[in-house]
């Protein structure tokens, strides 16, 4: 991997005005990337930083970070949803943490990643520290769960007939790279419709993705590890980069705010009060990139920006049922149930 990758991070504008005046302490990139974020909070000198990824090849990135400040960068090559974990021996709770979501153009662009219906590679799609890969999920899942992972997450409207096609083709051979997989998907979709080659395949490759990674387990853990351990007064920032993130991500705010919608079944009144009273959102309504962002980076035309604030610094119970994303979460932790 080259440092002399050309990358532009995502919303930073945004995420300076939110941050801004930087107080001094403690603020953790949960998504370490090429380091774009952190390199940006470090130029303030009253801070220190703990950045966080789950792929062993961004560290090329962290050290010419770590020469210039090593007495407050480190890099821990983990999944955030191991945050509180990762911060148990730290003595000063977080001032701010931030997730940047989804995989980066160095992953997706790498065509031995196997993540991309646009490169010709083995079919992989991991971000490391994974159980198993997209070439699992192809050839081992039943034609049930094979339809349900396009559907739910991928939201395709063929999910039937192509989890059908791989299950007949997975008869005479294994499906191995991402281009035979692609071929099956626009077989599929070409008795249907006239969509771009692009249209087809993106989601069947996201929502497999998705699943390989556990993506919303994680976002899940994630943030609810870092509610717990952010100072009072502490923010944090996420950004997504697709619907179902993001409903996850606005679900989790609005119960912790007081926003919430639904309350769970499962505790009390008085806990689903107290919950409810523990952030307050910064942005109320979401915020995408600026017209002049979108045309220095139209890969960042998909994101969305959501903030909070931590209002009350007390303990809480969950029961994750409340955010009605079971079924999710039920595939991702058993996809060959
Ligand atoms: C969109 S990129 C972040 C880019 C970064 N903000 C920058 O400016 O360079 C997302 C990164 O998060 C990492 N990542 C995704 N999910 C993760 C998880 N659950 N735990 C840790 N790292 C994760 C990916 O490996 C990827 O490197």
């Amino acid at each position: 991997m080259s440092l002399e990758y050309d990358h532009i991070p995502v919303m930073l504008e945004e995420v300076n005005q939110i941050l801004h005046p930087y107080e001094k302490g403690l603020y953790i990139d949960c998504t370490f990337g090429a380091g774009g974020y952190t390199k940006n909070i470090l130029k303030n000198k009253e801070v220190s930083v703990i950045s966080i990824d789950r792929d062993e090849n961004i560290k090329i990135f962290s050290k010419e970070i770590l020469k210039k400040n090593s007495n407050r960068f480190k890099l821990i090559i983990d999944k955030f949803s191991n945050l509180e974990e990762i911060l148990k021996k730290e003595t000063n709770p977080p001032t701010a943490i931030i997730f940047d979501l989804g995989v980066s153009s160095l992953q997706i662009d790498n065509p031995e990643r196997g993540f991309s219906y646009k490169n010709h590679g083995l079919l992989k799609m991991t971000m490391g520290n994974n159980n198993i890969n997209a070439f699992d999920i192809v050839n081992k899942c039943s034609q049930e769960r094979l339809r349900d992972i396009f559907w739910f997450f991928g939201e395709e409207r063929e999910a039937n007939l192509i989890a059908k096609l791989i299950v007949q083709k997975r008869e005479d051979k294994e499906i191995e790279t991402t281009k035979e997989l692609a071929e099956i998907i626009l077989r599929a979709k070409r008795y249907k419709n006239k969509q771009s080659k692009k249209d087809c395949c993106a989601k069947v490759f996201q929502a497999i993705r998705m699943v390989v990674n556990q993506e919303l387990t994680e976002i899940y853990k994630g943030l609810i590890s870092a509610i717990n351990v952010l100072s009072k007064n502490g923010k944090i920032i996420v950004v997504t980069f697709h619907s179902i993130e993001d409903k996850l991500v606005k679900k989790i705010f609005d119960y912790f705010s007081n926003q919430k919608k639904g309350v769970s079944r499962y505790l009390p009144e008085s806990e689903n009060k107290k919950n409810s009273n523990i952030i307050k959102l910064i942005n109320k309504k979401v915020l995408i990139p600026s017209k002049k962002e979108l045309e220095k980076n139209n890969r960042s035309r998909s994101a969305k920006l959501r903030s909070v604030i931590k209002i009350n610094d007390i303990n809480f119970k969950i029961d994750r049922s409340f955010l009605n994303f079971e079924k999710f979460f039920e595939i991702e932790e058993n996809c060959y149930a």
